[in-house]
């Protein structure tokens, strides 16, 4: 949907019917669909709602089928919006913090809104861009939420947020050509969100997770937010009462949340018989220090994220194999290892190597009916295959 006639035809009592009719449309349907339908509607209602159904499929992994059926999108709106999981856990912070009401600048779609205002937070939600006001409006008021969310068309920067418990930030960060990894780019900049959540009790700005900690101001909390272990975001927190310069890392579901403690790099050991791959976002938060210490390890490697330990000691920031096989790296020896093992299923991971996980099945042809996980990484500096399997 690109226009706003396009989402007021989709919002009458004809096009919330097609968008019904269309909900599970198949694709490779569709041309048979717009056409059958087109004798009875519009043709650019029909193509509205069918790009509306794509666009509802594809946000069903961010929001669920339940929302993501009643909710409008616009394609960038799908793909900057924040997911339900982590807007969530957001809100619920805020709420812990005792905010009731933020300023939401940058709203897009409304994906942080919905769950601010599902946590019971009044929200003023604000965006430049008049398709995805207009898209956030209909999403407030189809969730049952207008009554907590106001939405405004303005650009963020000219917006006075006195009177309100936080402010929350979500740049635009997508240029012409992929992401933006520069804080200053981001629209927007990082500087202008900074001195915006100054002015505010407290406040949180999300930032890509590539951030380089170099660029984190000293008085934010830095939180990196991981959902099934993939790192999804990281936020600058302001007025949280928790020490400037804290690191967090949030781990979804859960949540877990592991803080730093300004502990020194983890010492390099022998490979034990435990190897822990810690969670990405433990990792980004520079937090492998402290899961070493709980699990009584020490890194492979200097420069490599591994940690081995002795004993099996359950975490939740970290995946725990047991290793039965160390080799320097080569490929022969690896492939005979896992004919002798019988090894038909086999998970490569690698820290530290340039070799392709895919060439490497390739070459070893594993066969059997057995599974085995190789890391292939740097142990003391040296190429070496770790081989083993995870801990149940
Ligand atoms: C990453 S999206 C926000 C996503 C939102 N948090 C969600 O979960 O749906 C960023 C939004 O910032 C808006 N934007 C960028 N610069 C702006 C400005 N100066 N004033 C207002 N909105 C702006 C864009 O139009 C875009 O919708």
């Amino acid at each position: 949907m690109n226009d706003l006639a396009s989402l007021s035809s989709l919002r009458t009592p004809e096009g919330r019917a097609l968008l019904d009719a269309v909900r599970d449309t198949d694709p490779a349907e569709e041309l048979a669909v717009a056409t059958r339908l087109r004798r009875e509607h519009p043709a650019e209602l029909v193509s509205a709602a069918l790009g509306q159904a794509r666009l509802r499929q594809r946000a069903v992994a961010k929001f669920g089928a339940a929302d993501a059926g009643r909710m409008f999108f616009t394609p960038n709106g799908v793909e900057q919006s924040t997911r339900a999981s982590v807007a969530t856990y957001r809100a619920g912070r805020m709420k812990e913090l005792g905010v009731g009401s933020v300023a939401d600048l940058c709203c897009g779609i409304g994906g942080d809104a919905i769950a601010l205002a599902r946590a019971g937070i009044r929200v003023l939600a604000v965006d430049r861009d008049p398709v995805t006001v207009a898209v956030a409006r209909a999403n407030v008021e189809a969730l049952g939420l207008a009554g907590l969310v106001e939405v405004h068309e303005a650009d963020v920067m000219g917006v006075d947020t006195t009177g309100y418990d936080a402010v929350f930030v979500d740049p635009a960060r997508r240029g012409g050509r992929g992401r933006i990894f520069d804080p200053e780019a981001y629209s927007p900049p990082l500087s202008w969100a900074v001195e915006a959540a100054g002015k505010a009790p407290r406040a949180a700005l999300k930032i890509a997770p590539g951030i380089p900690h170099e660029a984190i101001p000293e008085d934010a909390e830095a939180e990196w937010i991981s959902d099934s272990g993939d790192v999804k975001e990281a936020v600058l927190w302001f007025g949280t009462g928790i020490a400037p310069g804290a690191v967090r890392a949030t781990l979804l579901p859960g949540p877990r949340s592991l803080l730093s403690s300004g502990l020194p790099d983890p010492e390099v050991r022998p490979v034990g018989r435990y190897l822990y791959e810690p969670d990405g976002a433990v990792i980004r938060a520079h937090l492998v220090a402290e899961v070493a210490q709980q699990l009584d390890g020490g890194l492979v490697d200097a420069t490599i994220a591994y940690v081995t330990a002795d004993e099996p000691r359950a975490t939740p920031y970290a995946t725990a194999y047991e290793i039965t096989d160390q080799l320097p790296f080569n490929v022969k020896k690896l492939k005979a290892l896992l004919r002798e093992r019988e090894v038909g299923i086999l998970t490569v991971k690698k820290r530290g190597s340039a070799v392709e996980p895919e060439e490497l099945r390739k070459k070893v042809k594993p066969q059997g009916p057995n599974s085995a996980t190789v890391f292939l990484t740097r142990v003391a500096g040296a190429p070496t295959m770790l081989v083993g399997h995870p801990l149940g």
